[in-house]
């Protein structure tokens, strides 16, 4: 299905063609260019449509006002999460006060756009706002902290996004439980109740878990996939594993990741890749950006390669705005666009992966 704001732009450019040939006038250069449009390359979206699944980009609010990279986001995605907009600090900055100024504008613009939302993030050890970090609470209060911010969060959002990060980066790399604050003082039930608690507020909306470091095999991901195995036979509402794929050349990539996608589909859950970014060690030079290219094509046919896999997401696109020069210092170059909004390599290596015969 095409999406409202592009029907319309094709119903038009049709009706004028077809306007222009009623009244038995020559095609004029306007309407020329216009057709010409409608023939533009298909978008990455377009192309993973072809395959039932979405190509999306997060963005921060900050952003949207760079308005040469925004138009970008319109044409070329089908979806997008924003980057900070709906986490706790933003949307519960005082305790019960909620603010839903910064996620409504992304929501608003990408219903603008025709582009769909995925929810980030309801429940996460950083960026927390510090009423809830320098507090003391019992078990019970902060049970009811969070049963309450996930409520009116949810609610708020209901219809707007079609699937939320309920828990985001829950376990360590060993695969015990990291210690955050709803660990330490609730205990791992925090997990199921937040996601019955988001459940109950939008029954309709998928709910994910969502982590880095477990797009390959490996002892995180296998937490992940027992503590789902153990989610999906309690009968917890539970739709979806979201690996973000933060990778960086210098790491190797995901070991299996196919397979490690499979296994998680196979206990009856979608994957999404949430976040992908694929760093470098600056400067990039020609070899650096061939690998990413390959590494961003092989994301993008591995996730193809399982039925449900049910889309990706990149973290940005172009290497203008992202997070990853201010967070891993000398390191860059992650995105699919350079920072003149010019494709790289890498952006022909997903093309030509949605593309690839049998994909
Ligand atoms: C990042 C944002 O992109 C930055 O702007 C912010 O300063 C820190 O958080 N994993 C996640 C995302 O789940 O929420 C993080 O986003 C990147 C790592």
């Amino acid at each position: 299905m095409r999406t409202p704001a592009r029907r319309s732009r094709r119903t038009a450019a049709v009706l004028a063609a077809s306007t222009a040939l009623l009244l038995g006038l020559a095609v004029a250069p306007a309407a020329d260019a216009a057709s010409r449009h409608q023939h533009r390359a298909a978008t990455l979206d377009d192309l993973a449509r072809q395959h039932g699944r979405y190509f999306g980009a997060a963005v921060d609010n900050p952003e949207l006002s760079d308005t040469a990279y925004a138009d970008l986001l319109g044409k070329e995605f089908g979806a997008t999460t924003p980057g900070n907009g709906m986490k706790w600090y933003a949307t519960e900055p005082q305790r019960g006060v909620f603010d839903f100024t910064a996620g409504d504008e992304i929501v608003n613009y990408a219903k603008d756009k025709g582009l769909k939302v995925r929810g980030h993030t309801l429940l996460w050890h950083s960026q927390l706002p510090s009423w809830l970090t320098s507090g003391t609470w019992t078990a019970d209060e902060l049970r009811s902290i969070l049963k309450n911010h996930i409520t009116n969060v949810v609610t708020h959002y209901k219809g707007k996004v079609f699937a939320w990060d309920v828990a985001n980066e829950i376990m360590n790399e060993d695969g015990t439980y990291r210690e955050n604050i709803f660990y330490k003082t609730i205990g791992p039930s925090y997990i199921a109740d937040a996601l019955r608690w988001a459940h109950a507020a939008d029954p309709k909306v998928k709910l994910y878990l969502n982590d880095y470091n477990v797009e390959g095999t490996g002892a995180k991901s296998d937490a992940y996939y027992t503590l789902i195995k153990q989610l999906k036979a309690d009968h917890v509402p539970i739709d979806g594993f979201g690996m973000q794929a933060h990778l960086a050349l210098q790491y190797g990539f995901p070991y299996q990741m196919q397979q490690n996608i499979q296994r998680f589909a196979d206990l009856g859950v979608d994957v999404a890749i949430t976040e992908l970014d694929i760093r470098m060690s600056l400067p990039s030079d020609a070899t650096k950006l061939a690998q990413q290219a390959d590494w961003y094509g092989q994301v993008t046919s591995d996730c193809l390669a399982v039925r449900r896999c049910v889309g990706i997401t990149l973290w940005g696109y172009s290497d203008r705005h992202s997070w990853i020069p201010s967070v891993f210092p000398g390191e860059g170059a992650a995105l699919p666009w350079d920072e003149n909004l010019a494709h790289k390599p890498a952006y022909d290596a997903i093309r030509n992966a949605l593309t690839a015969v049998g994909s």
